[in-house]
């Protein structure tokens, strides 16, 4: 059944370092996800361990968090039809190298760290990170 869903995507800092949020974006449109707010933002690495404190026994968490706060990033809210589930699919696998030709990941991740974008990875969590960034 179909749906139409909202998510959260992250472009990280290597991608927006090496200006490919607008290729980025194209991307996202051009497969049918309409961006229904966009804003570039730099936060601390408190910010980034409450947005990522799901991962907080992780081994990467500490890196993770540095990494999110190194510099500028792009959060948009993305809706479409099974949103979540479309943009993952879009995104590619968490390892660049394992990601599936014409992925996000695929075609400008370069590492498991520099993985160029984040997506929620659920409903609930969606509504939680949206909340995170675009609270009224
Ligand atoms: P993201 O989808 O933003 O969610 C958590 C991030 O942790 C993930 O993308 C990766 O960039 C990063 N990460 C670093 N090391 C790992 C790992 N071993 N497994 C999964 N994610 C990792």
């Amino acid at each position: 059944m179909s749906k139409i869903e909202q998510t959260l995507s992250i472009i990280k800092p290597d991608a927006v370092e090496r200006n490919l949020v607008q290729e980025i974006k194209n991307f996202l449109e051009k497969n049918n996800l309409i961006i229904k707010e966009s804003k570039k933002i730099h936060i601390t690495k408190d910010e980034a361990s409450e947005f990522y404190k799901v991962h907080q026994s992780k081994s990467f968490f500490n890196d993770l968090c540095s990494y999110l706060s190194s510099g500028p990033i792009v959060v948009m809210i993305l809706e479409g039809e099974n949103a979540i589930f479309s943009y993952r699919k879009l995104m590619g696998a968490t390892n660049p190298k394992e990601a599936e030709n014409n992925t996000i990941r695929k075609l400008y991740g370069i590492s498991i760290d520099k993985n160029s974008v984040h997506g929620s990875d659920s409903k609930d969590n969606a509504k939680k990170e949206i909340n995170f960034f675009f609270k009224s």
